[in-house]
């Protein structure tokens, strides 16, 4: 995580970094900090422990003035959350700013101290800027050579950017795992974790890839590779556009959570719509080909993190039932550690809001040498390293999503995943019908959600309840069992309620222990196969006199009783109640955070995208 711009100009950059670091702040706000060299090549550097409004506001006492500099926002891995350790570090005249985890930090820091280097911070950062000022000092020579010569020191997944005050012409950067983009603009350059901190001053841009280094000064730009040949990396222009802008407003919701909430009829709209074409799916983004490579497929192996876990477990259900394809799927932090077999004509689908999640990343980078037939990802941003790096891409159109806690983006993966699913079975020629029902299903979605979005002071209320418990339990079953997960996943991240969900079929094996008068139950109630075996779930827990919360269909016939609350909910296609009934589950997530005071957009100790392993 963490988030790094830097800034090579004529002019001021002091509110260039400032700004970017408000874009990158969804990447970690344990800290903040930001250095610039003035014109007496003097440092001006401060640090500030929390968010980055706290750092622009003594950057305004301060009066920074300065053409480069750089800033970051931390997500911390190594040292305690303090001032001292928030970036930038220095090694007298020399400054640095990272991203990622330098794993043999530990070692490195022995040799430097043997050396007459004390570090005064206890991040892994600190010791990059003593080795180069150690190796500067030894051997002397150009910025760029140094940190060629102290790469092969470092093991980790890392992006750095380093300034020297002595040579203030330029910024050094390194990508190596975590990603880097420069930004091209007039007589000034720019360097970033992502495109959107610099949008303000450029929409040109150069991806650099892993191993390069780059150094950046006013007016040029040179690349060298891994292996230390010059190389020229395309510049693109940005993809971004302005209804990601919009996005990018609160409008008159007091959280960015609660509008991604009610922004999913028109972001569900926009996905369905963008795959249909004359009233059959459409995926043309995948190319003319894609059929000879799919009629292939005889497994599908989806790999994920999070919520986005969630989504590819949903999917399996609509794979495996809907298209007789087998299916796994795998938590990405668990496949990369372990010896898995590849099925025979297997697709790999990743699955990431953000492209950038490192462990999706790296399962991502391993798959591809181990012979499935393709990668396809799944992803929100279409600028991202994953999408960059996947055979095929799916793109999610839920717009930029800023609260921590993914909504809108999961329930476009469900649906895009759906479409997927209905055009495969397509293929195979399995149903035609099907196709027109998921269509249909869809067409219905927004507006069946708009309904449920009108529940909002309803289930404020009972989100009162809540307020002091420290546990409550989600039941799911089929589809709806991944839905409750995401539930809990919810309530956990922003209200930091302990949340478990189960199968509600193994509530009996276990769970049930905990139930109690004390115990909130959600229950996910379909009109499904499975509703006669929810009932006797919700049986089990109301005679154990748990409190039981049921969000079911309304023309479900349940018998109410006192420790009962029922969220009626509009009745739905079993196709897409997945993608339905986690509206609720977000909804109610939201108002107990709202009741606690969490930080509903930030909750502590999370970061909306998650670069490190
Ligand atoms: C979701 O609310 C979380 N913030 C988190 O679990 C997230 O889904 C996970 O880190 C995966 O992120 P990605 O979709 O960007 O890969």
């Amino acid at each position: 995580m963490c988030g790094i711009i830097g800034a090579v100009s004529t002019r001021n950059i002091t509110d260039i970094l400032l700004e970017g670091l408000r874009q990158l702040e969804y990447r970690g706000y344990d800290s903040a900090g930001i250095a610039v060299i003035n014109n007496q090549n003097n440092l001006q550097l401060i640090r500030k422990l929390g968010k980055v409004n706290i750092l622009a506001e003594a950057v305004k006492h301060n009066s920074l003035h300065g053409g480069t500099g750089v800033a970051h926002t931390r997500w911390a891995t190594h040292g305690n959350l303090t001032e001292i350790n928030a970036h930038p570090h220095i090694s007298s005249n020399i400054i640095v700013v990272h991203n990622g985890i330098i794993e043999n930090f530990q070692s490195l820091r022995q040799k430097l101290f043997k050396k007459g280097y004390t570090c005064v911070s206890d991040t892994d950062t600190e010791i990059i800027a003593h080795l180069v000022h150690f190796e500067q000092y030894q051997q002397g020579g150009k910025l760029e050579k140094i940190i060629k010569m102290i790469i092969p020191q470092l093991s980790g997944n890392y992006s750095i950017v380093i300034m020297d005050c002595l040579n203030p012409e330029l910024l050094v950067a390194v990508r190596s795992g975590s990603p880097l983009i420069i930004g091209c603009g007039v007589g000034e350059n720019f360097i970033a974790s992502d495109q959107r901190a610099l949008l303000q001053v450029t929409s040109r841009f150069i991806f650099l890839e892993d191993g390069d280094i780059a150094e950046i000064t006013k007016t040029t730009i040179k690349i060298w590779n891994k292996i230390g040949q010059i190389v020229e990396r395309p510049e693109t222009l940005s993809k971004i556009n302005n209804n990601e802008e919009l996005y990018q407003k609160k409008n008159n919701f007091c959280h960015y959570m609660k509008k991604e909430i009610f922004e999913q009829p028109l972001v569900i709209k926009n996905t369905i719509e963008s795959h249909i074409n004359y009233g059959m799916i459409t995926m043309a983004e995948l190319g003319p080909d894609i059929n000879i490579l799919f009629s292939k497929i005889k497994h599908i192996k989806i790999i994920a993190c999070g919520t986005s876990y969630h989504s590819a477990m949903v999917s399996r259900y609509w794979l495996e039932e809907l298209a007789e394809l087998p299916c796994d799927v795998e938590i990405a932090s668990e496949f990369i550690y372990r010896q898995s077999i590849v099925q025979k004509n297997s697709l790999l689908i990743t699955i990431s809001q953000s492209g950038e999640t490192a462990d999706t990343l790296s399962a991502l980078r391993l798959a591809k040498k181990m012979g499935y037939l393709g990668s396809l990802t799944i992803c929100n941003i279409a600028s991202s390293t994953i999408v960059r790096e996947s055979d095929l891409v799916l793109i999610t159109n839920a717009g930029i999503e800023i609260g921590v806690a993914s909504t809108k983006t999961f329930t476009t993966q469900l649906t895009l995943l759906l479409i997927f699913v209905a055009y495969i079975v397509r293929l195979r020629k399995m149903n035609n019908i099907l196709e027109k029902n998921i269509i249909e299903a869809l067409a219905n979605l927004p507006n069946r959600i708009e309904k449920i979005l009108l529940l909002d002071n309803y289930i404020k209320k009972l989100a009162q309840a809540f307020i002091n418990k420290e546990h409550a339990l989600y039941l799911g079953r089929g589809t709806l069992y991944p839905i409750a997960m995401e539930g809990a996943l919810k309530l956990k991240e922003i209200s930091y309620i302990h949340a478990e969900a189960y199968a509600a079929g193994e509530l009996k094996h276990g769970p049930l222990a905990l139930v109690d008068e004390t115990m909130p139950v959600i229950i996910i109630a379909s009109n499904n196969k499975f509703l006669d075996k929810i009932k006797l779930n919700i049986e089990e827990v109301r005679i154990r006199g748990g409190q039981l919360y049921i969000f079911a269909e309304q023309n479900i016939c349940l018998t109410k009783s006192n420790e009962m609350k029922i969220i009626s909910l509009p009745n739905v296609e079993e196709l897409v109640a997945p993608i339905l009934f986690t509206i609720p589950m977000q909804m109610l997530a939201y108002h107990i955070a709202l009741i606690k005071g969490t930080n509903v957009d930030q909750p502590r100790n999370l970061a909306k995208c998650v670069t490190v392993e």
